[in-house]
């Protein structure tokens, strides 16, 4: 019986990198059926929406999606695709697993934290104001009550689901007296319910140079949309990179899966991109569908890969093209 999920091809190296998915799928024998459907750039030239129907029906009727970087056109008052997927779908949880690879040069060795950032709320709820006569902006960060307890208690859960003994709340509190006051009321209000897990909190500004003095201290950390987005790219770089980092974003219904980094315009079309991140962000999908003996065989087969520096992508110092990449995963498929 196959699984139909949702394939966002995307924008600029999207279409290149979402090959290698499933090129590996069909080796492994995964059994999911992909639904192809665009979104984008690629969706405008074809004279589509930037988010067509036909997306949306599909996402709807599987659930799952997984998605290629998306291009917004810039300076055109188009809002941003991803940010409109989030809200659309209402998937809250922004989660981003950030461990250090055996044989990737980076400057630590031993980090394994898994970030959830609020999705919907905050800077990105899209409240702002233009006053022309006073060329004055206000951009209003709305946090929710309802919107921290389930964002907080999505971390809680996953620490217990997978034998964390830490969360780690990030706020500015000091500062920003009421939103941060919620944030913290919620994760109160959540740990009473998981004696199991200990929780602490930081403030972000001394977060940011804890995690790159010691990232080994923190294990599942939870924070409001702003601050999360920044703290996931300061992990990625903590572990090699935005080309190696998986990204979720889930709610109760639907999940889309994605890489962290973006179309990459530069180098499309040219053999050039690393699948890693969208390969890992595939297996997350994997994971979510429970097809674990299907995550783990890659998984491995992608740790093999990335173990010999003359088997990585140019991004990482190494030799190879992306299906040259893609094959050399195939082959490490057992
Ligand atoms: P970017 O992540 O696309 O590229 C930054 C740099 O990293 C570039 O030099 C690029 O060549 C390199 N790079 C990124 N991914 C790579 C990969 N897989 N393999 C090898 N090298 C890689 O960020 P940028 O340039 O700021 O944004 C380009 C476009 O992507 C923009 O239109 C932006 O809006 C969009 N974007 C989309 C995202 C998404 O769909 N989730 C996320 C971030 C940006």
């Amino acid at each position: 019986m196959q699984k139909e999920v949702t394939l966002i091809t995307g924008d600029g190296i999207g279409p290149e990198i979402t090959v290698s998915v499933k090129k590996i799928f069909e080796a492994a024998g995964v059994p999911v059926a992909w639904e192809e459907v665009n979104a984008g750039m690629t969706a405008l030239e074809k004279g589509e929406e930037l988010i067509p129907q036909t997306l949306i029906e599909s996402v709807k009727r599987n659930k799952v999606a997984l998605k290629g970087p998306i291009t917004t056109p810039v300076g055109k008052g188009f809002k941003s695709v991803n940010v409109q997927l989030r809200h659309m779908f209402d998937l809250y949880q922004n989660i981003r697993p950030c461990k250090s690879t055996p044989g990737i040069n980076s400057k630590f060795d031993d980090v394994d934290t898994v970030l959830f950032r609020e999705n919907t709320e905050g800077l990105y709820a899209g409240l702002e104001l233009y006053d022309d006569r006073l060329e004055m902006a206000d951009s209003i960060a709305r946090v929710t009550k309802k919107g921290s307890l389930r964002i907080v208690r999505a971390a809680f859960e996953y620490a217990r689901n997978f034998d964390r003994k830490k969360v780690t709340l990030v706020h500015k509190a000091n500062i920003l007296k009421w939103i941060g006051k919620i944030f913290l009321d919620a994760g109160e209000e959540i740990s009473k319910e998981y004696p199991d897990i200990e929780m602490n909190d930081r403030i972000i500004d001394n977060m940011c140079m804890q995690l790159v003095l010691r990232p080994r201290d923190y294990d599942v950390i939870v924070t409001t949309n702003l601050f999360g987005d920044i703290l996931s790219d300061l992990c990625a770089g903590l572990v090699g990179g935005l080309g190696l980092v998986a990204g979720a974003n889930v709610g109760d219904e639907i999940a889309i899966f994605e890489a962290v980094h973006g179309s990459a315009p530069d180098i499309a079309g040219q053999n050039k991109a690393n699948p890693t991140a969208l390969i890992r962000s595939a297996i997350l999908m994997l994971k979510h569908l429970k097809m674990n003996n299907f995550a783990e065989q890659i998984d491995n087969a992608m740790n093999k890969t990335l173990a010999n520096p003359q088997h990585c992508t140019a991004d990482l110092g190494g030799p190879l093209g992306t299906t040259e990449f893609t094959q050399t995963v195939i082959d490490n498929l057992n």
